[in-house]
């Protein structure tokens, strides 16, 4: 039996992961989690059920695109059982008229060492979506004798697990840019919540994103589960929408970091970086000014890439200011057409989750 899953960081040799699918996605109901999440100028509110089948068809195929370029350099490629996400859900606690999708499976799974868990994500349409990749991890708990499975503590997710109408549509940008420098978020701390893609992985330390997704109780919760790694809770003050680390703060080998000028890692906390010559580039703009139509995402995804080794790096297509950059700090760059995938979740480090990257558990920060 051989060992499948291993993965300590975002850059070590990449040789197996899962890429996701966008069969029967959903865009979700509105609920306490996501009314607040959705922009208010996003022609998404208001507006949910299946999406139009030629977008999901188009977004399959730059999946396709991507599982190419991985297949063709040697790694392998896991995919996803989507579900019929447009079914009703219901627990003990809440019920909810739809689920969303399995894209991106960066949200769900966190990959630390030969451990991969799943989540305790803060929005309800996504409490099942686990379930895709059920069929994944039996098969390596099957044939990798140390696949550690596991599933963090499920949230409740009742009432008390939001702050009700505390964004109200009317609020400026300007006031949600105040509540994010005050850490203020609409997840209350009755209990964990977080996402998989709030957290980045190096080594012994673990830099997890406090946002919309991911709550103070959840880095209590991650410092009690992994007490021989460090805990840090990172924030972005210029994101007036923080969900997800990965168009902020993307590491692309050890001691190099782009970071979204926008949304600047606040000195007090560069401090550690700075301290063991890490740099911290500011990512190159986005070519696009807008996302593409019913996007959550922000242009940034122009920076969400997939590193494949510390040399290697693939970005979409059309970001050619963001393929210059990286080709500037010694990336061999890789375009892959994935734009059209944005709409359901992500770019290319959100498409993905790591099964296998060589390398072991490393100190980057002594
Ligand atoms: N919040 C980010 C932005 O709009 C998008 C992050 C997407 N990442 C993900 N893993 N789904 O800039």
């Amino acid at each position: 039996m051989a060992k499948i899953v291993n993965s300590w960081n975002d850059w070590d040799p990449l040789k197996r992961v899962i890429v996701g699918r966008c069969d029967n996605s959903v865009i979700p109901p509105e609920e306490p989690a996501t009314s607040e999440k959705v922009p208010v100028d996003s022609e998404m509110r208001g507006m949910w059920g299946l999406r139009p089948l030629a977008t999901v068809e188009r977004g399959n195929e730059c999946l396709e695109n991507l599982v190419k370029i991985l297949e063709d350099r040697g790694v392998v490629v896991d995919r996803p059982t989507p579900l019929q996400w447009n079914q009703a859900i219901g627990t003990p606690d809440f019920r909810n008229d739809s689920m969303m999708t399995c894209m991106p499976p960066r949200d769900i799974l966190l990959t630390i060492g030969s451990e991969i868990m799943a989540s305790a994500n803060s929005f309800r349409c996504r409490y099942f979506e686990y379930l895709a990749y059920w069929p994944l991890m039996k098969q390596y708990f099957d044939e990798d004798p140390e696949f550690k499975w596991t599933q963090a503590p499920r949230p409740r997710l009742t009432d008390a697990s939001y702050k009700h109408n505390y964004y109200d549509e009317k609020i400026s940008l300007e006031e949600r840019l105040v509540r994010t420098a005050n850490k203020d978020f609409v997840t209350t701390e009755v209990e964990p919540m977080w996402d998989a893609a709030d957290v980045m992985r190096m080594g012994k330390d673990l830099f997890i994103q406090h946002g919309l997704t991911t709550n103070r109780t959840a880095m209590d919760w991650f410092q009690r589960y992994y007490p021989e790694y460090r805990v840090h809770a990172v924030n972005f003050p210029g994101d007036p929408y923080p969900i997800h680390i990965d168009a902020t703060f993307v590491p692309l080998r050890p001691g190099l970091i782009i970071n979204n000028p926008h949304r600047k890692l606040p000195e007090e906390q560069r401090a550690i970086f700075e301290a063991n010559d890490w740099q911290i580039v500011e990512a190159a703009q986005p070519a696009h000014d807008e996302p593409p139509a019913l996007c959550y995402s922000s242009v940034w995804l122009s920076m969400n890439c997939l590193v494949l080794d510390p040399k290697t790096v693939i970005v979409e297509a059309s970001e050619v200011y963001q393929q210059e950059q990286m080709d500037k700090l010694g990336m061999n760059v890789i375009p892959c057409d994935l734009r059209d995938a944005y709409p359901f979740g992500g770019g290319l480090h959100c498409s993905t989750a790591d099964v296998y990257r060589e390398g072991e558990c490393l100190d980057y920060f002594p």
